[in-house]
């Protein structure tokens, strides 16, 4: 439901009347669900502030009070399957305060009760509130007799086999005793363990659970408690029901004592003073809070003396000496107005939800990631669709799933683009790959810095003085959008244009203008590599100027080889270190009319040289096969390589028995270590260069 919209200071009597009818039912509902059948169907923020509504709408009217209130209940009847036992005390839940005000209030209240001057402290113990099944367990004479849900407060479901199986909660007791002690706490399971019981009941095909606190819920509750043993549950303590034959002064000396029976008690509780105190271990634990093994959802402030709280009492469903202040929920509801496809500077193809802006732990999200057409269509993510949205810490939020009681009557399943929405070039997407990928590569505008970018750098076009700060300029101020452009600039006025830009003096014009002019002779190799194909770096680049020896045929070649069923086809693939992957990015490049315009207007502009076989006779190194570890001082890895196969030899990533040298520079590791086990001849960057008699 939604909340009605009517400001309760606005609202009639009659109005008031029916609202609170329809709220007791629909929070029954949502209780039921949460506590029984453990699937909520609403965040708890949004049932906070059903609950908060309703609150306030008595507090208003507050003989229109109803006797089924949700005010005065606390959770759902016990689901029936399970014995039912009733608690000797009851369990009760805690009052919630959202803002530090609200700590400051509760504080206050308290003084004022206890009759405290306003600067007296309250001593409080600050215990995180841990998102998990509270539960009940009783010892007689140190031993588990008995143990239950929580229920409806007064009467839980008797999960005393199943507590059994939780490792956790001991059958038990160690050291001194009471005679009677009914030991509350926490059942929760930790993020991994729920990542990793999701993931095998996802590949089994059974049914995943929502979060954590729904798996401990549904691993506690099993009629069958072999399979809560199986399940990793964990458990915290932090409180007491009936006791006979003991007593403690502090929250905080019940604690050691939980201990040392052997119960786990959370290590970050804290003892504060002050609310300023309070409010500091609340903000710490924040900020902690993604990073936490377990998921939490607040930290319980309790008066530490015991002698006060008993003096404080409770007020309807919850004790006046302690408070749980809550974090912000970190999932949300909200509509998704419109998936959108962001292109990345590579070319991949992202899904983007648009939603309907929603505040999350705090923060307002307006976009949450959709990762990919897969992830779309396994969740069956539409547009119009109300959707859960979980943020944690700095992560981009995530839509977790559909709503699907929610879903619009005429909805249909969301249909991934096949052309790119920033170019409208073809996208394709390559078996095994989750991602689908624009080929519009040099034309497509979400691609094109980076492609620039990489057109000029060292191992490609190798513009002097020309690097990446100058491409964005250039490129945001349209003076170069495409590789081509580079050639034409002076041609299209490029001295006027860049004369008064700052950084360009008539010096620097000159000399930009002289480094291009430098390469309009290329190697057909450095030009195939500029192209920035997908996987065709420097290596695979010089294999086809090699096999292909001039532009000219090379070009043919790839447009000719779109047909499967053709010799250029089988040529390409029949390159050596060549595979299926690469000949298939090759040749969609060239598929896409765009690339091709680009390519050829480029190609216009140079004079590209062909491929000269190099003559190897004499080379120390022709035929054998070379591998470079470590860092080289008097080049970078990328000449090494090229020099080393101009001198005819093949240069590996990996040392093997078939490698026959390795040159190591400083800092070189593993490759170093087993060239040395297999016996292989290792050499020094000056002892190579003296080799091959640079
Ligand atoms: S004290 C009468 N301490 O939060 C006092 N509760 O919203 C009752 N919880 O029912 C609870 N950590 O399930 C307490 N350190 C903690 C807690 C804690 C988690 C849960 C518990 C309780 C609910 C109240």
């Amino acid at each position: 439901m939604t909340l009605r919209k009517t400001p309760v200071d606005e609202l009639t009597e009659k109005e008031a009347k029916s609202e609170l009818k329809i709220l007791a039912t629909e929070i029954a509902l949502h209780d039921a669900a949460y506590h029984r059948d453990d699937a909520p169907t609403i965040t708890d923020a949004a049932y906070d502030a059903l609950r908060k509504r309703n609150e306030a709408i008595e507090k208003r009217f507050p003989k229109l009070i109803r006797a089924d209130s949700p005010s005065s209940k606390v959770g759902a009847a016990a689901a029936t399957g399970f014995k039912k036992v009733q608690h000797a005390v009851p369990m009760l839940s805690l009052g919630n305060a959202f803002t530090d005000e609200d700590v400051a209030d509760f504080v206050d209240r308290i003084r004022r009760f206890l009759d405290l001057e306003a600067d007296e402290n309250v001593e409080m113990t600050a215990e995180p509130k841990i998102d998990g099944l509270s539960f009940s367990a009783r010892y007689d004479s140190g031993r588990l007799t008995v143990a239950a849900t929580r229920g409806d407060g007064a009467e839980g479901e008797d999960i005393t086999a199943n507590i059994r199986a939780v490792n956790a909660v001991p059958d038990f007791l160690m050291g001194d005793v009471p005679k009677v002690i009914e030991i509350r706490g926490e059942v929760y399971m930790t993020k991994a363990d729920f990542a990793k019981l999701n993931a095998a009941r996802e590949a089994k095909g059974a049914k995943t659970f929502a979060n954590p606190r729904n798996a401990a819920a549904g691993s506690l509750r099993q009629l069958d408690p072999k399979i809560t043993a199986e399940r990793p549950l964990k458990a915290f303590t932090y409180g007491w029901g009936e006791v006979k034959g003991m007593a403690w002064e502090t929250q905080w000396e019940f604690l050691q004592n939980l201990k040392a029976w052997g119960f786990p008690v959370n290590p970050r509780t804290k003892v504060v003073k002050t609310v300023e105190a309070m409010l500091k271990e609340y903000n710490k634990l924040g900020e902690d809070r993604a990073g936490l093994a377990y998921d939490i959802d607040g930290m319980v402030y309790k008066v530490n003396r015991i002698d006060l709280q008993k003096r404080l009492g409770f007020v309807s469903r919850a004790p006046r000496w302690a408070m749980a202040h809550k974090y912000s929920a970190e999932r949300a509801e909200t509509v998704v107005e419109n998936i959108e496809v962001q292109v990345g500077r590579t070319g991949t193809l992202t899904p983007v939800a648009r939603l309907k802006p929603v505040n999350v732990g705090g923060v307002v999200v307006s976009n949450a990631t959709l990762h990919n057409e897969d992830e779309i269509a396994r969740k069956d993510i539409r547009v119009g669709d109300t959707v859960v949205i979980q943020r944690a810490g700095d992560v981009i939020p995530q839509v977790l799933e559909s709503i699907l009681a929610k879903r619009p009557k005429d909805s249909k399943p969301y249909k991934f683009p096949t052309k790119c929405p920033a170019c409208g070039s073809h996208a394709v997407r390559e078996e095994g790959e989750v991602a689908r990928r624009c080929t519009g590569g040099l034309y497509c505008p979400a691609q094109s810095v980076e492609r620039l970018k990489h057109f000029v750098s060292r191992n490609a076009f190798d513009i002097e003085g020309f690097g990446e700060k100058n491409i964005e300029a250039f490129f945001t101020d349209e003076l170069i959008t495409s590789p081509g452009d580079l050639f034409t600039l002076e041609k299209r006025g490029g001295r006027k244009l860049l004369t008064g830009r700052e950084g360009w003096a008539e010096k620097s014009i000159d000399n930009l203008f002289a480094a291009i002019e430098r390469r309009r002779t290329i190697s057909f190799e450095r030009f195939i590599y500029a192209l920035g194909i997908r996987q065709v770096g420097q290596a695979t680049a010089r294999l086809l100027a090699q096999a292909y020896g001039s532009f000219a045929a090379w070009r043919k070649a790839m447009t000719a080889a779109h047909d499967h069923e053709s010799d250029a086809w089988k040529e390409l693939n029949a390159i050596e270190q060549i595979g299926e992957s690469m000949a298939d990015d090759l040749v969609e490049f060239f598929a896409e009319k765009h690339n091709r315009e680009i390519v050829d207007a480029l190609a216009k502009e140079l004079a590209i040289e062909d491929f000269v076989q190099p003559d190897t006779s004499g080379s120390a190194i022709a035929g054998k096969t070379v591998v470079f570890t470590g860092n080289l001082e008097s080049m970078s890895r990328g000449e090494a390589k090229a020099q080393a196969q101009t001198l005819g030899a093949k240069v590996a990533g990996s040392v093997s028995k078939k490698t026959d040298l390795v040159v190591a520079g400083p800092g070189a590791g593993s490759k170093l270590k087993e060239a040395e086990a297999l016996g292989v001849k290792v050499v020094s960057e000056q002892e190579y260069l003296k080799l091959i008699g640079g």
